[in-house]
């Protein structure tokens, strides 16, 4: 097997960077919306294990990327809970619940059978990957997944969540606590299913200040981090605009810490000192750039670390739609021709 990945994460030296992207498989690959057509929609596309293994398998056959990322979304969980969703190309995810508001109404309904489609898929794409290279699971943290619950889908301003945080404090603390039970248990049972490292995505967390985040968030974060490491396997932490809650990030204890492009791939260096793998961060939209200048762009994100352990490869957020797939290969190639040693 191809462990350059998790030899990262575990801070060991590795004859090359690995690489993988946030989004490897999606709507920029020709292959992904082929697979697409034969689902009903995006949510056809998760609970159907063939489709979803097939999609999952496309960016590791196709850029050669050092770690395959399980194709699910992290809103699938909320069917544990009772809730439905939908995607709607170009307007986002949209959370259905039969009582208003939907966060009243949550339930902790049993996980394996909601979610028996996702550990069927890690079943699937581990027996096709044969040991190729290792895959990653991944589940939302609780924040971010009440954002979505309590918001009915994206937002710019988070107004709902924050009214509710700061409103009723007791009622959103039972809220975190009931998600942050689905999100270990769903976590877990990706763990027993066969993924060899899990990423907790806290995409939105960084709308709240550093006090605010330390007194609602930490405490189910750190309970989730806390229940997930004794599996043992490799725990990456991201947060889209992570700088002002890096320390409290550091804290909960990941092996593995996600960058955003905003942040200074140096000065998180610095702070962790050794002490934790960093991954990332390169802007997505740094694939727009000519060859020779992404090219520039790479030789300065490895110079960071030159030879010294515990560095992944990623963008700083998902790939986006349309990006041009020969770029992204590109990328993927110019880390692995530029960093070997
Ligand atoms: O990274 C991968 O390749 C694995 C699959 C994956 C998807 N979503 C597939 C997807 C992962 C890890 C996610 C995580 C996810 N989903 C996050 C956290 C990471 C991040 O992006 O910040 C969030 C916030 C979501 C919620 C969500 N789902 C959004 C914002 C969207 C995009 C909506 C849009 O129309 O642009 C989705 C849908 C989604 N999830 C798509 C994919 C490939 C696009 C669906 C399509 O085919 O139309």
């Amino acid at each position: 097997m191809n462990t350059t990945f998790l030899d990262a994460c575990n801070l060991k030296e590795t004859p090359y960077r690995p690489i993988w992207l946030m989004r490897q498989a999606g709507r920029y690959l020709e292959s992904y919306q082929q697979t697409k057509k034969k689902a009903r929609d995006f949510v056809g596309l998760c609970t159907t294990p063939a489709l979803a293994a097939e999609v999952t398998l496309q960016p590791v056959d196709q850029l050669g990327v050092d770690a395959a990322i399980l194709f699910s979304d992290i809103l699938v969980v909320v069917e544990a809970l009772g809730l439905h969703y939908e995607v709607h190309p170009g307007s986002g995810p949209i959370i259905h619940a039969s009582t208003s508001p939907a966060w009243k109404s949550l339930q902790h309904l049993d996980v394996t059978d909601r979610l028996h489609y996702v550990f069927e898929t890690i079943h699937l794409v581990h027996r096709e990957l044969a040991g190729r290279v290792p895959l990653l699971g991944f589940s939302a943290m609780p924040f971010t997944l009440a954002t979505y619950i309590i918001e009915g889908g994206t937002s710019r301003d988070f107004r709902k969540t924050k009214q509710l945080m700061y409103q009723q404090r007791n009622e959103f603390y039972t809220l975190l606590q009931l998600i942050t039970e689905v999100v270990i248990e769903y976590a877990k049972k990706q763990i027993e299913s066969g993924v060899e490292a899990l990423q907790l995505f806290d995409t939105w967390a960084s709308v709240l200040s550093r006090q605010d985040y330390y007194h609602y968030v930490q405490p189910h974060s750190q309970r989730v981090c806390r229940e997930l490491r004794s599996l043992g396997r490799p725990l990456i932490h991201y947060i889209n605009g992570v700088q002002h809650l890096f320390d409290n990030v550091v804290s909960l204890g990941t092996q593995v810490i996600s960058l955003d492009w905003r942040c200074d791939l140096a000065w998180a260096r610095d702070r962790v000192a050794g002490s934790r793998a960093l991954q990332g961060n390169l802007d997505p939209h740094a694939l727009y750039l000519p060859d020779h200048l992404l090219e520039h762009r790479v030789r300065e994100m490895l110079e960071v670390y030159s030879n010294a352990p515990g560095y992944i490869v990623n963008l700083g957020h998902g790939v986006f739609p349309q990006a041009d797939p020969s770029k992204v290969k590109l990328l993927v190639d110019l880390v692995h021709e530029l960093s070997r040693h």
